[in-house]
């Protein structure tokens, strides 16, 4: 047995996404929030890393997050949803964390309304994985171990 403590994971989650699962199915599918959760905390386990997960309709409890993040978690995944299009608080606070970010969505917002189709996020995140519905927790994970595992953040 190791002694090393176990790598942390955040997964954040922006507004109305505590809604999963009742808001607009036909986009954003069935499975409720705490399904997803699940999903990624498995997915975690399975890579030896430890899950910490926040969902919040208020940008500043997001940005808050992100700097309690700073030295302590190894990577953030994050679903801002609709903060992804405008909340540049949200892209500060993510360009001063130095670990591997993923940006996730469960929609492909590039297919949907044109203002959607800008990321303020994208330019601070490590990847984007779009548009696979629930399926993304498990590749934003096996994302996150394959970068810590090549040592890329
Ligand atoms: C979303 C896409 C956003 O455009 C939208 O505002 C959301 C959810 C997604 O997961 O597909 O709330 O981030």
């Amino acid at each position: 047995m190791s002694d090393e403590p176990t790598p942390v994971v955040l997964l954040l989650h922006g507004p109305n996404l505590n809604l999963l699962g009742e808001r607009e199915p036909e986009i954003y599918g069935s499975a409720t929030l705490a399904d997803h959760v699940a999903t990624a905390t498995e997915a975690a386990a399975a890579h030896g890393l430890a899950l910490e997960h926040l969902q919040s309709n208020a940008e500043s409890d997001l940005v808050d997050a992100i700097h309690r993040a700073r030295g302590r978690c190894v990577a953030i995944i994050v679903n801002p949803g609709a903060l992804t299009h405008y909340a540049w608080s949200l892209h500060d606070a993510l360009g001063a964390y130095d670990g591997v970010v993923i940006e996730l969505h469960l929609s492909n917002p590039n297919g949907r309304e044109p203002w959607r189709h800008t990321s303020v996020v994208a330019p601070v995140a490590t990847g984007t994985i779009a548009g696979l519905g629930g399926h993304g927790y498990a590749l934003a994970v096996e994302a996150v171990a394959r970068l810590l595992s090549t040592g890329r953040t």
